[in-house]
């Protein structure tokens, strides 16, 4: 996969410059990475304390011998135990992925992981390494971005699939990899996942799909469509497509700072870009609940974590009280960032290799100024009292946690405009 050079101007930051980049883009909500290169071969691996456990799984669900594509009549895994569920998870080493496929796997479901062989932030994690993350799964070694290496794999596998659960997302947010991955891998994992009898399709989306100004949301939004389509077109077939509001990872990245004295940066008045975060447990929950719930079949959900949408001036006071410290804000002018945007779609017309640098301005841009809430498309305004809630985590706790352990595990990936 190609390597953007271009990030590079804005990655590789000596530790000043990378407060300064945190100061700039305090309330981006994506993540970037530069992806190693994809795998091609595919193995259907067990992580060997699992083995024994898995197989008998599998003898139990193995799809008939005469054809794989003969799935039961299809709708009907709903009436099954989980147990005698296959469920598919794509993106199963992401942030949320990787707790889907966990709880997935403690709800008894037979989860079938597809992975890279070098997969995470940057290709840092191995194969064995993905293997015991993924403990419990079939990991699949397979490569989402090519149709025919998918099918390949998950023919080898020689069963059934019942639900395709997609946690895919770029890594690196580029208009490319947007459409590679948003689009057209998750496409790949319908396609096969329907080849080999999966019946319903469960999306994680996002919420700011409602208001589409970037390339990673017109791919998301187009992937949406085909999928509300195929269900439209094929009645034993459906989905829910899952749309929440910004994660925990995403707000975490000033905890730090404010705790070393520097102070809390937000953009404009600070009441911009409300959201109510969700945690990777409480999503992975809601998503997994989506597998087998009738209210939740062909149903776009946009959700949100517990509690009242906060803007960013109130998750900084929350996090000067917890530590205890007297609130120091500083407001940085939106226009700023227009002002960048403006020179990045300047040069990008002279440099077309400056295309995903231009895009990163725009999110965040995006991500400065737009709430992730429910849109009301009459009046354009956010609404926190319409944007359901799930789950018991809060941003406090999460905040609590950053300042006793640090940011691990809630890596925003390589490149972060965050
Ligand atoms: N950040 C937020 O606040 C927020 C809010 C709402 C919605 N969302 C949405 O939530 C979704 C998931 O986010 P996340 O943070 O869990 O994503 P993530 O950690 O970046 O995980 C992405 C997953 O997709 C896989 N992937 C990416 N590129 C691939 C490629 N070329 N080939 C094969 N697999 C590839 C990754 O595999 P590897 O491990 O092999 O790279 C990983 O499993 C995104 O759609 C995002 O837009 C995010």
């Amino acid at each position: 996969m190609s390597v953007c050079s271009s990030f590079n101007a804005l990655k590789l930051h000596p530790p000043k410059a990378q407060c300064f980049e945190r100061l700039l883009f305090t309330q981006f909500i994506t993540n970037f990475q530069v992806t190693s290169s994809p795998i091609v071969s595919f193995h259907h691996l067990h992580s060997s304390n699992n083995l024994k456990g898995n197989k008998q799984k599998w003898k139990m669900i193995k799809a008939s011998s005469t054809s794989l594509v003969e799935a039961p009549k299809k709708a009907l895994f709903r009436a099954k135990n989980p147990r005698d569920i296959n469920v598919l998870v794509v993106g199963s080493t992401g942030y949320i992925g990787k707790f889907v496929t966990k709880e997935l796997m403690k709800r008894g479901f037979n989860v079938i992981a597809i992975a890279r062989e070098r997969s995470g932030i940057r290709g840092k994690v191995g194969r064995e390494e993905t293997l015991d993350m993924l403990s419990g799964a079939s990991v699949c070694f397979s490569d989402v971005a090519n149709l025919d290496v998918l099918e390949k794999s998950l023919g080898n596998l020689d069963v059934r699939i019942d639900v395709v659960v997609s946690c895919l997302a770029s890594r690196n947010g580029g208009v490319k990899d947007s459409w590679l991955i948003d689009y057209e891998a998750t496409k790949n994992s319908l396609l096969a996942g329907k080849k080999f009898g999966a019946a319903h399709f469960v999306l994680l989306s996002a919420i700011c799909v409602q208001k589409p100004l970037l390339e990673f949301q017109r791919a998301k939004l187009k992937f949406e469509a085909e999928l509300i389509e195929e269900a439209e077109k094929d009645s034993g077939f459906t989905y829910s497509i899952v749309r929440p509001t910004a994660f925990f990872k995403s707000l975490g990245g000033q905890v730090e700072l404010v705790k070393d004295g520097k102070p809390y940066v937000m953009f404009g008045d600070g009441k911009l870009c409300a959201c109510k975060p969700i945690s990777e447990q409480d999503l992975a929950s809601f998503i997994s609940d989506c597998v087998l719930s009738e209210d939740t079949i062909n149903q776009v959900l946009p959700i949100g974590g517990p509690g009242q949408g906060l803007t960013p001036l109130e998750q900084g006071e929350i996090l000067f009280k917890l530590l205890g410290k007297e609130p120091k804000f500083l407001k940085v002018p939106i226009e700023i960032m227009d002002f960048a945007i403006g020179v990045l779609d300047f040069l990008v017309k002279i440099f077309p290799s400056l295309e995903d640098a231009a895009e990163f301005g725009k999110i965040g841009r995006y991500y400065a100024a737009e709430s992730m809430l429910i849109l009301d498309p009459e009046t354009g305004e956010y609404s926190s009292e319409k944007t359901p809630s799930y789950g018991t985590d809060t941003l406090e706790e999460f905040f609590q946690k950053v300042i006793r352990e640090g940011m691990a595990g809630q890596e925003l990936g390589e490149q972060t405009i965050f």
